[in-house]
């Protein structure tokens, strides 16, 4: 059954990639964005891509008038609600803005949507609502958040906003995915991550100084109880989880009330292992050092995928190789990213 979604923050790195999922499949596609951190290129590359159109709404999603409005002149049947800030340090710093800025978006979609019978909604949602658990793989019966950041505490807070809504309306249906470390690019290498500034993510930066950009990678902490010493990490292809959404979308159809998947591969990697494979599949040098610790940083982090097989039919297909040579394939071809 094909849909009429709307995308929040459809022009950022996950969104992008889903839209294109989602037209591929012969969804119709309707994106808000303010560009707060994404470019209107993005959108130009969706197009690009499937050789499909689709609407563009630019305004913020606290805006309730503006929301208003799209839902009034759309007919929508569904929400991926991607739009959020989502830089950890930063949020630290201005845990306001944070707070504002994820939490009013998400009651404004529930009014609008309340107002115009749209009953169908899908959240991204972050394995760091596990917090600092100490028991790997995470399941998604495990209890959440003992630490984090203002960040972290709005994902979590969203959840239960969501899940109060559902225990109130019989009508509505949230889908929660909890995404683990997304990275790659979709395989034209015309859409990618695109962070502004110095990157707070691993594949970005190690990206950057393959490209010349920065002048080596600092790898934070090998001291850790892993394997290596170095972090684990649950890495997923950004174009599986991508075709997640399209799973959650037709799940949030068919069902009612409130159900978290985790949305990852289920197998954790080091950071030397990322490193070793990016130096190997793309055939460049990548300098690097081992660095302190960064705070806030766990040893290990990675999924049980099994309930969204089980019920979603959603299974991460992208080995590590095509993550690393597909975040290759976009950052030679894009340096300076979308401009
Ligand atoms: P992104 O920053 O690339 O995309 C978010 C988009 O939302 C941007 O285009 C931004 O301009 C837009 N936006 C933000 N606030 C808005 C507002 N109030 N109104 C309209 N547009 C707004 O981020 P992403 O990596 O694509 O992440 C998408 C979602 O997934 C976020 O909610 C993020 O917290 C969550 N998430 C991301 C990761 C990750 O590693 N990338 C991991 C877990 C969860
Ligand atoms: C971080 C966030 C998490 C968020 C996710 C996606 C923290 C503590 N967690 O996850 O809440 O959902 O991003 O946005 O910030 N690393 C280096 N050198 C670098 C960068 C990273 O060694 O320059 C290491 C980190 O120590 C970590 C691993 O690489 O072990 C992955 O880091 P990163 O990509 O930032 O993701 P997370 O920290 O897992």
């Amino acid at each position: 059954m094909t849909m009429n979604v709307l995308l929040t923050g459809g022009a950022g790195y996950i969104g992008s990639h889903t839209a294109i999922e989602l037209l591929d499949m012969g969804h119709s596609v309707v994106i808000v964005d303010n560009f707060s951190n994404s470019k209107p290129e993005a959108l130009n590359r969706i197009r690009e891509i499937t050789g499909k159109n689709f609407k563009f709404f630019e305004a913020d999603v606290c805006d309730s008038a503006a929301m208003d409005k799209l839902f009034s002149e759309n007919e929508i049947e569904c929400v991926i609600h991607f739009a959020g800030l989502k830089a950890v340090g930063e949020s630290c710093a201005i845990p306001v803005k944070y707070y504002r800025n994820n939490i009013d978006s998400t009651l404004t979609l529930l009014e609008t949507m309340k107002k115009h019978g749209v009953n169908n909604f899908v959240f991204s949602s972050s394995a760091t609502v596990y917090g600092d658990s100490d028991k790997m793989p995470l399941t998604e019966d495990m209890p959440t958040l003992t630490s984090g950041s203002p960040y972290g505490r709005t994902k979590l807070m969203i959840e239960q906003i969501l899940t109060d809504a559902c225990s109130a309306d019989p009508e509505l249906s949230v889908v929660l995915l909890r995404y683990f470390n997304p990275i790659g690019a979709h395989k034209s290498g015309r859409i990618g991550e695109d962070p502004s500034g110095i990157p707070n993510n691993l594949m970005p930066y190690i990206s950057q100084v393959a490209v010349g950009k920065l002048p080596k990678l600092g790898i934070f902490g090998n001291d850790y109880p892993t394997p290596d010493g170095t972090c684990v990490r649950d890495y997923i292809h950004v174009v599986d989880l991508a075709k997640g959404h399209a799973k959650a979308i037709d799940y949030a159809a068919s069902h009612k009330g409130a159900e978290a998947f985790n949305l990852g591969t289920g197998v954790g990697y080091s950071v030397l292992d990322i490193v070793n494979s990016f130096i190997k599949v793309n055939g460049i040098d990548l300098k690097y050092e081992f660095q302190p610790r960064r705070a806030g940083d766990i040893p290990e982090c990675y999924s049980d995928p099994s309930k969204a097989e089980r019920e979603l039919g959603w299974k991460a297909e992208r080995t590590i190789e095509d993550m690393c040579r597909d975040s290759w394939n976009w950052q030679k071809n894009n340096p300076n990213g979308l401009n």
